[in-house]
């Protein structure tokens, strides 16, 4: 699941150091688990929590205090829950004030996922976001402000001012979306020396957003094309979209802008099963980070039957990236052997289980190998 590419543990401190910030709703309720397997599988890493959300205002008073904004300096990499909007600073922090310019979310089905696809065998593909760009962060504004971009050269007129409403700004820089696609072909290779095809799909809105979307497409294009032993292939985003259900067999890794990445990796998530089961891990060249791709799941908090998988598998990368190769595979492999065994599945995977007992079965699985 790891690109090698990614693997920077010879610039890491040994043994590494990782803030553990459990974010905000249910978050902490997959964090706990996933702590505990990986001091099993990796018990000389040195995981210091860090506050953040309410915790951190009753403690601080203050949602991100300096003590887990020097944590995270301080740590090798920072493993986080999820933000349900108190946790947002420090997400945002995460993000762009450490520059993790590519987030690297992998969509696989595992024997035993509660797929709702006729043939989720089919599914094996890694989706490149921009971790960066696009539409997020917000720059908004009220739509007055765009009549100064009235003029002869642009081909649409303005809204009137004296209408209510508002603008997003969607931003493409060549200098991300290049080290983004540099990202995605260094994966596709590593993949493809592993035996899968080697083709970069790029998704976007060429066809409508030249200047942006059209940048984008040309940049990822041409980077691609400096990869002799990689294929190109393009489709305008919601077409692909379509592809993700009809003809997930065809793609590879997929490139995609923030939001386009945000919500078609929700739908990824979908055809494997459910966003229980999807990770992630954002990269930078001086920091990287690891979160599920699902957010705090208010309506699950304190149930006990929250399913950890995505959370866990996040660690797999994160092991990976700390040079714990063998440890991460052996996560990923009990992972594998729970699912396909099936019978300690929680609630959103049809199994009766809660939260404790599936984490006992993969710890079982780990110690016994199963
Ligand atoms: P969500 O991902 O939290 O939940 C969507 C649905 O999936 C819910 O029904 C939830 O119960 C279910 N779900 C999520 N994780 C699950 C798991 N591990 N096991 C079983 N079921 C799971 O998305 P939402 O409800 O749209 O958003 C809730 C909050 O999370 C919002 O504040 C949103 O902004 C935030 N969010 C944060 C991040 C992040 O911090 N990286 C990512 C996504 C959403
Ligand atoms: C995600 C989330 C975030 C995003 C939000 C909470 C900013 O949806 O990580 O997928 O869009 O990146
Ligand atoms: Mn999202």
């Amino acid at each position: 699941m790891i690109p090698s590419f990614f693997a920077r543990s010879q610039l890491l401190s040994k043994p590494p150091t990782v803030c553990v910030i459990a974010g905000d709703d249910a978050a902490p309720e997959v964090m706990r688990p996933t702590i505990e397997i990986l001091r099993v599988l990796a018990p000389d890493i040195n995981f210091v929590k860090a506050l953040s959300g309410r915790e951190a205002q009753e403690q601080y008073g203050n949602a991100f205090p300096d003590d887990t904004r020097e944590k995270i300096d301080a740590a090798d990499c920072t493993i986080f829950g999820a933000s349900g909007g108190p946790s947002r600073a420090v997400l945002w922090y995460l993000r762009w004030d450490k520059e993790t310019f590519v987030n690297v979310r992998p969509v696989k089905w595992y024997s035993g996922y509660r797929s709702p696809m006729l043939h989720p065998e089919r599914i094996d593909y890694i989706i490149i976001r921009d971790n960066l760009e696009g539409m997020y962060p917000p720059r908004e504004g009220d739509i007055s402000e765009l009549s100064v971009l009235n003029s002869s050269k642009t081909w649409w007129k303005a809204p009137p001012v004296e209408k209510c409403g508002s603008y997003a700004v969607r931003i493409c820089t060549d200098e991300q979306v290049h080290r983004l696609a540099v990202s995605a072909c260094e994966i596709a290779l590593h993949r493809q020396s592993i035996g899968y095809a080697g083709i970069v799909t790029l998704g976007a809105k060429f066809s409508i957003l030249p200047r942006t979307d059209g940048r984008f497409r040309g940049i990822v294009k041409d980077t691609v094309h400096t990869y002799p032993g990689l294929e190109y292939q393009e489709f305008l985003i919601d077409d692909l979209a379509r592809r993700l259900i009809a003809d997930p067999e065809t793609l590879d890794v997929v490139v995609l802008s923030n939001e386009h990445g945000d919500i078609l990796a929700d739908v990824a998530s979908g055809s494997i099963g459910g966003l229980g089961l999807s990770p992630s891990a954002c990269y930078g060249e001086r920091y990287a980070y690891f979160e599920p791709v699902h957010g705090s799941a208010p309506d699950l908090v304190g149930k006990g039957i929250i399913n950890p998988t995505a959370m866990l598998l996040s660690g797999a990368m994160m092991l990976a990236y700390l040079g714990y190769d063998e440890q991460s595979k052996q996560l990923e492999r009990a992972i594998e052997r729970t699912y396909s065994a099936g019978v300690s599945l929680t609630f959103d995977q049809g199994g009766k289980a809660s939260t404790l007992e599936f984490t006992e079965a993969v710890i079982e699985s780990i110690l016994k190998k199963l």
